[in-house]
């Protein structure tokens, strides 16, 4: 039972309620809906923006709110980020070719609450590469989200993912993070894919916040390009992303983002 509920703590970080996580948990749901229906839709030929337009039909047929559309300028319902861009790739007329991998990532708004989450599709055949790539960020992701629970910190989850994919001779993005989220899309903190046990903020019940690690084969630095959005790889190597929405419970986390479908991986064919 969380007996502190409402408040921010000292690092400005909102404690919700216990009755929060079932608006999250529906947010979240539908955001890892829309990206189960996707999968069907990644294929040689096909284009980024054509996703984007079903993504954007799908939130609007689910009486849901996209909520990049709008945000800061941003034009589209997702942001889908092929081979060497890192994130907030910007859906278009390119096609997609044989061995591309691509991150697609959703955020919706449901009755006032945030679900954004992200995961990997491949369009035709997956590289070995390609395919340890996503495993080893995939599985970086699980590794974060399992130092969530009431007396880790952030500085936990950090080092969780940084240890698990530097062992796999992989990098770890600096130059994005994580967020606070709930009624907002971002809010404090930033949630560092990489740090030290025991340093950052304490992780309280009722904290909601993403992970979301990007994850090079090359170096860890990025650049963004003249668009003022897409953020590649400074090396052109290969990155991979997998995001969650997850809300801190009295023992652990609750992944809000979970797939229906269990099709976060893109080999997992269930
Ligand atoms: N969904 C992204 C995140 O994980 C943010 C995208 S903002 C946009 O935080 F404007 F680029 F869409
Ligand atoms: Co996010
Ligand atoms: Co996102």
């Amino acid at each position: 039972m969380n007996t502190h509920k409402g408040r921010l703590t000292r690092d400005g970080i909102r404690i919700h309620e216990d009755s929060d996580f079932a608006g999250m948990h529906k947010a979240g749901a539908l955001a890892a809906r829309i990206l189960d229906e996707i999968a069907d839709h990644v294929f040689v030929g096909q284009t980024t923006g054509a996703i984007d337009k079903m993504i954007e039909d799908k939130v609007n047929e689910a009486g849901a709110k996209s909520a990049t559309i709008g945000y800061k300028g941003y034009r589209h319902a997702s942001c889908i980020s092929v081979n060497h861009v890192v994130c907030h790739g910007i859906p278009g007329d390119k096609l997609l070719k044989d061995g591309d991998i691509l991150n697609v990532d959703v955020t919706v708004i449901v009755d006032g609450w945030f679900g954004d989450t992200s995961r990997m599709y491949v369009a035709g055949k997956l590289s070995r590469k390609a395919e340890r790539l996503i495993e080893i960020t995939h599985e970086s992701l699980m590794k974060g989200i399992e130092a969530v629970k009431p007396g880790n910190t952030f500085g936990d989850i950090g080092h969780a993912i940084q240890s698990y994919v530097e062992a796999h001779r992989m990098s770890v993005v600096r130059d994005f993070c994580g967020h606070g989220l709930g009624r907002v899309f971002h809010a404090p903190p930033n949630v560092l894919h990489y740090g030290r046990p025991g340093t950052g903020p304490a992780l309280e019940e009722g904290m909601f916040f993403t992970i979301e690690p990007m994850v090079n084969l090359g170096r860890p630095e990025t650049k963004v390009l003249a668009d003022d959005w897409t953020a590649v790889t400074r090396d052109k190597s290969l990155s991979a992303q997998f995001e969650h929405s997850i809300g801190v419970t009295g023992t652990g986390a609750e992944i809000f983002t979970l797939s229906p479908a269990g099709r976060f991986h893109p080999t997992w064919t269930a």
